[in-house]
């Protein structure tokens, strides 16, 4: 048994090492779903009506006068209405594609009053 005496412990040694690097959990999987930039404003704005159709997606706050209707453009009203949709349903299944519309980003793209949803 004197192979099993100076394997035990590297192997513990390994696994010990494996917990230490391995990426935390905490906050790492945090995501939004925003428009890609590369996407023509005409797409961004079909993929934008079905999302607040037919998608499901909450696009109470680009409407006129709620806190997300400023900047009053196309992408921004897009990056809301994405990431309404792929927050409410993406533990249904529902993904960040808009057939290549979207993108997902680790940063959150709310601000002053405009609050991005984010669902863990
Ligand atoms: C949609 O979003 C608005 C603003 O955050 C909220 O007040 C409202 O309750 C939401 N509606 C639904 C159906 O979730």
């Amino acid at each position: 048994m004197r192979r099993m005496s100076t394997i035990l412990p590297r192997l513990m040694l390994a696994l010990v090492f494996m917990l230490l690097i391995s990426p935390k959990r905490d906050g790492q999987d945090e995501q939004w779903c925003i428009a890609d930039e590369q996407t023509p404003d005409s797409e961004l704005q079909q993929a934008t009506d079905w999302a607040c159709g037919a998608g499901g997606a909450n696009c109470t706050n680009i409407q006129v006068s709620q806190p997300c209707y400023y900047p009053n453009t196309v992408k921004d009203h897009a990056s809301y209405a994405f990431n309404s949709y792929f927050q409410k349903y993406r533990s249904k299944g529902g993904s960040c594609y808009f057939k290549g519309a979207a993108m997902i980003t680790e940063l959150d793209p709310s601000y002053n009053s405009c609050r991005y949803d984010y669902t863990p």
